[in-house]
């Protein structure tokens, strides 16, 4: 132990020098110049003797990694690195293999596989290149500010324009909620999600990518059509999509949003998974950016996005979340809706006024769904009280998905101001019937068919909690029916909302 030590001591002093001299011959440093944003290495660290070497991989996302269960033999290293956006596979296998004056670098990271092909460089370009670690405050607690008494609703840019998203497009969108009467039935965030960001200017400020020449104009854009603008970073130094984070920056980034006129901020842990890897450095991370939005005395609705971990619902609010993904990302099929809104929806005691469990943004009118399941998403989420943030180009909403949209009635139990995250009362084979109270002292009944037949289901008194029913209503139909009518054939993947009154 000892004498490994001190060859690793004695190998920084020999990389320190600046003459790199190798006591195996992949020891020394290693410059990756063209490194991918999907994993993006830029250093390799070798030093120490034979089976005592130590290593380190830098890279753009994760900062410095240590190479674990390192062997070097013959012109080439084996190791792992630690990984962490797949519990199935908490290592991953790497291999640095000398290639002529070169080092050919192969291993699987994030999603992404690497190969990658570094040059020889200096002690120098080491600390050039070595990442510089930013501290965390302590975790302190956050006073509710007044803002999301109901779940926020609005549009984000991800789940149709992902990067493709621009200034212009931005624009089209807000005048499209305008024109399409969805501003009027509640969605008013405009939010730009992951693509905007552009390099940091010589003071340090993030500045917006050649696409979106100015943000602050665009603001005004927007908040001239009665809208609110949303921009998205990450706690880590690189956001999902490989763009520049907050980082170092926290406080710097909150002042610059704010002084744009942005009034919504998601912040997705991506690369941040690798510092802020338990509980403790998760919520802090948030509240940093969380007390930095309050500092700038702006309103701005605080979305987390970390996927759930850490059982995000539990101290969301406290580190200024209005609302907190409780699941990775949403698709546009319906298996994959249907296991988020079902069944990785959050806990229902977590939500309410103020703070609400996000099972992801809407895939309506991307038609990757039928009809009847798109029905099935509205009436979850609404069931759920969940945020409601559309994710289609919405300047080719059709009519029917315009109608699934702008239900009042269903819009109504989504923002029902008991704020209580409903949830399934029963559930019988491929059918489950989900309850939620509802401020008028009514409940809101939903019954889902998840296989692929139709189905009947019956609902009767005992399934919204009461002792009789005096009345039910067809919340997508905006019809009453009599008492007695408590059967109802629901179509494969299709859902009927109802509206029960009794006592
Ligand atoms: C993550 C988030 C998505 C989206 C992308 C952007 O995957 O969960 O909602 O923001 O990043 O890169």
């Amino acid at each position: 132990m000892l004498r490994g030590l001190m060859m690793l001591c004695l190998g920084t002093m020999v990389m320190a020098a600046g003459q790199v001299q190798a006591a195996t011959p992949l020891d020394g440093v290693w410059l990756f110049d063209k490194a991918p944003s999907y994993p993006g290495v830029t250093m390799v660290q070798l030093t120490g003797q034979g089976g005592k070497s130590r290593g380190v991989v830098t890279t753009a996302w994760y900062g410095a990694m240590e190479m674990r269960n390192l062997v070097v033999k013959d012109g080439k290293a084996t190791f792992e690195l630690r990984n962490l956006n797949d519990k199935a596979h908490a290592t991953r296998q790497w291999t640095a293999a000398l290639d002529g004056k070169d080092l050919k670098l192969v291993g699987d990271i994030w999603y992404a596989h690497a190969e990658q092909t570094g040059r020889r460089g200096t002690a120098r370009d080491a600390k050039a290149r070595t990442f510089k670690p930013a501290s965390l405050p302590p975790l302190g607690t956050l006073a509710p500010d007044g803002q999301a008494r109901t779940p926020p609703m609005g549009w984000s840019s991800w789940n149709k324009f992902a990067e493709t998203i621009d200034d212009k497009t931005v624009r089209a969108m807000a005048d499209a909620l305008v024109a399409t009467g969805l501003r009027d039935a509640g969605y008013v965030y405009v939010n730009i999600d992951d693509g905007w960001q552009g390099a940091r200017g010589p003071d340090g400020a993030l500045r917006p990518n050649a696409k979106f020449p100015d943000m602050k104009a665009l603001a005004d854009y927007v908040h001239a059509r009665g809208l609110k603008l949303g921009v998205y970073s990450a706690p880590g130094p690189r956001t999902c999509a490989g763009y520049e984070g907050s980082y170092g920056h926290v406080r710097q980034d909150a002042r610059t949003f704010a002084a744009w006129g942005v009034d919504y901020l998601k912040y997705d842990l991506c690369s941040g998974e690798w510092f802020y890897d338990d509980a403790d450095k998760v919520q802090r991370a948030y509240y940093e950016m969380g007390a930095a939005l309050r500092a700038t005395g702006r309103p701005i609705v605080y979305s987390l996005c970390e996927y759930g971990r850490f059982e995000v619902g539990a101290w969301g609010r406290e580190v200024g979340g209005h609302l907190w993904r409780t699941t990775g990302d949403i698709t546009d099929d319906y298996p994959t809706m249907a296991r988020i809104g079902f069944d990785k929806n959050g806990k229902p005691e977590h939500a309410g006024p103020g703070g609400w469990n996000d099972p992801d943004m809407l895939e309506i009118g991307n038609g990757g769904m039928s009809h009847d399941a798109y029905v099935t998403h509205m009436t979850l989420w609404a069931m759920s009280a969940a945020p409601l943030m559309m994710g289609h180009d919405l300047r080719q909403t059709r009519p029917e998905v315009l109608k699934l949209l702008t239900n009042r009635e269903v819009i109504a139990v989504d923002q029902d101001a008991l704020g209580v995250q409903g949830r399934a009362a029963r559930r019988e084979g491929a059918t489950e019937v989900w309850k939620k109270p509802l401020a008028d002292g009514s409940v809101a009944l939903a019954l889902f068919n998840r296989g692929d037949a139709p189905a009947t289901i019956a609902v009767s008194a005992a399934d919204a909690g009461l002792a009789s029913l005096e009345g039910v209503r067809d919340v997508w139909a905006g019809a009453d029916l009599s008492a007695s009518t408590t059967s109802f054939v629901v179509p494969p993947q299709g859902a009927v909302l109802l509206k029960a009154r009794g006592r």
